[in-house]
């Protein structure tokens, strides 16, 4: 963090003393103001619910402009990294801060396909769920396990464990994603084939069967591969801070991921993917198009509760630049399929056109964010509606590794602790029961 010259200073109109609060200067994005002092110093603290106004940590990993639209990791436009790099490309530049070469990203490769398979036991674990069990709820579980079945990588204060515990990790989220659907679906479970590619193998764990040959559909793999690249990290969302604050106690890695999985299980998360195909789904079933302005109305009515899911973001004040190649995958899919008429597909597309037309949305600066294609491009490839957040938690896995190594390796960090402002009632004399 670099000092400026310029400091904040916070007067109160009480005729307390001033205080001046040092400011620091990113690389890019707004100057952050210092109030670590603030409650030493004055006896305050500052309100900021929901973290509107509150940078929680400084980090190198992940930046998003907001109203310009834009989202870099280590400083590559996602646009570029979609296209011209694959998901393991990507981990490795989360992770280690660079992009491989070409001998680096040979031995990154290896490691994690050589850490696919779990540990037998992990499917008498899974044995224990019902068959009806919402992935997320399994992957919650199954994750959080991992830390009593890799007892050598459970130390978050070790670099080694550190390390091992992001490959394990990375590399066994295909594998528990696709356990946990073949469980569903009571089909054997497929182990991981290691001459496939991350995505592939993934796609080959999820449909293949032990009675017939099964050959992942390249341009599939690529969408595949596209999404878990479009999720890889997203900066201090809410299940990263939630990773951030689970491990900052000294937690497990397992267990500080677990949370993160958790986390994004909620509807405003990752469980938009879910609800905005839920939403299309419903719309089309109302009638489709010609419903659209009738679904609008019940939106801008507050008193509704009805949300547009897969539109607005807490950043996003612009076009959502994971939404634009979301939706061009989502063209490319749907061709290779022959599915070009998707009557889901157009019907977004028109639910879209009329929103950001709509002087509601336009006011609002409400945009689609990543989750109003991806559910139409994992449908097609055959993702059943309930695995979609499971697949967005393993495609975030490495974005919460990397951000949690940050935190352990700052010298700043610190167990987090925020605090509050009480608003209940004072001291008081508990009455015995009679008298209550
Ligand atoms: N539909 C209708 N109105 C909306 C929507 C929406 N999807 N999103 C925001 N608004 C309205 C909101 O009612 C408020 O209106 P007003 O100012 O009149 O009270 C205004 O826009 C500002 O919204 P907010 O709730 O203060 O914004 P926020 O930053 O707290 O919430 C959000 C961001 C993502 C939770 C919200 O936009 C939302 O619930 N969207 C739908 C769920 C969704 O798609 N989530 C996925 C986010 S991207 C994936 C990820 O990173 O996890």
């Amino acid at each position: 963090m670099t000092p400026s010259d310029v400091k904040a200073t916070l007067s109160f109109s009480d005729g307390s003393p001033q205080m001046d609060l040092p400011l620091y200067k990113g690389t890019i994005g707004p100057d952050v103001i210092d109030i670590r002092k603030l409650y030493a110093q004055t006896g305050k603290f500052t309100y900021d619910p929901g973290f509107l106004s509150t940078a929680s940590c400084n980090s190198t990993i992940t930046y998003i402009d907001g109203d310009k639209g834009e989202l870099l990791y280590r400083g590559y436009p996602i646009e570029q990294l979609a296209v011209n790099c694959d998901y393991l490309e990507t981990c490795y530049l989360l992770l280690y801060g660079e992009l491989p070469n070409p001998s680096q990203k040979e031995e990154f490769v290896n490691r994690v396909t050589h850490h696919t398979m779990v540990n037998e036991q992990m499917q008498f674990f899974l044995r224990g769920f019902r068959r009806d069990a919402h992935p997320m709820a399994v992957m919650t579980g199954l994750v959080s396990a991992l830390s009593a079945f890799y007892h050598d990588s459970t130390d978050i204060n070790n670099p080694e464990h550190r390390e091992i515990a992001a490959i394990r990790l990375i590399a066994k989220m295909p594998t528990l994603v696709a356990m946990a659907y073949k469980y569903t679906i009571g089909q054997p479970y497929v182990y991981p084939k290691n001459d496939l590619s991350y995505a592939g193998n993934f796609m080959h764990m999820m449909f293949a069967t032990p009675c017939e040959e099964y050959k992942p559909n390249e341009v599939l793999v690529r969408a595949m591969d596209r999404i878990f690249t479009l999720h890889a990290d997203h900066e201090q969302n809410a299940s990263t801070s939630t990773v951030r604050l689970c491990g900052s106690s000294g937690t497990n890695p397992f267990a500080a991921i677990a949370a993160g999985v958790a986390c994004l299980w909620g509807p405003a998360h990752g469980g938009a993917n879910e609800a905005a195909l839920n939403m299309l789904h419903d719309i089309q079933h109302q009638g489709g198009v010609a419903k659209i302005g009738e679904f609008i109305k019940q939106v801008k009515d507050k008193n509704s509760g009805v949300k547009l899911m897969g539109f607005g973001h807490r950043v996003y004040k612009n076009y959502d630049p994971r939404a634009k190649l979301m939706r061009e995958t989502c063209h490319e899919v749907l061709n290779e399929l022959g599915l070009q008429n998707d009557p889901l597909f157009k019907l977004a597309m028109e639910l879209e056109k009329i929103a950001l037309e709509d002087e509601y949305f336009v006011a609002r600066k409400l945009y689609p964010n990543v989750d109003f294609y991806s559910g139409i491009v994992q449908r097609a490839i055959g993702i059943p509606v309930p695995l979609f957040t499971a697949i967005f938690a393993l495609a975030r896995t490495v974005g919460w590794i990397a951000q949690l190594n940050e935190m352990i390796g700052d010298p700043e960090y610190k167990i987090g602790r925020p605090r509050q402002l009480f608003v209940g009632a004072t001291a008081r004399n508990v009455k015995p029961i009679a008298q209550r």
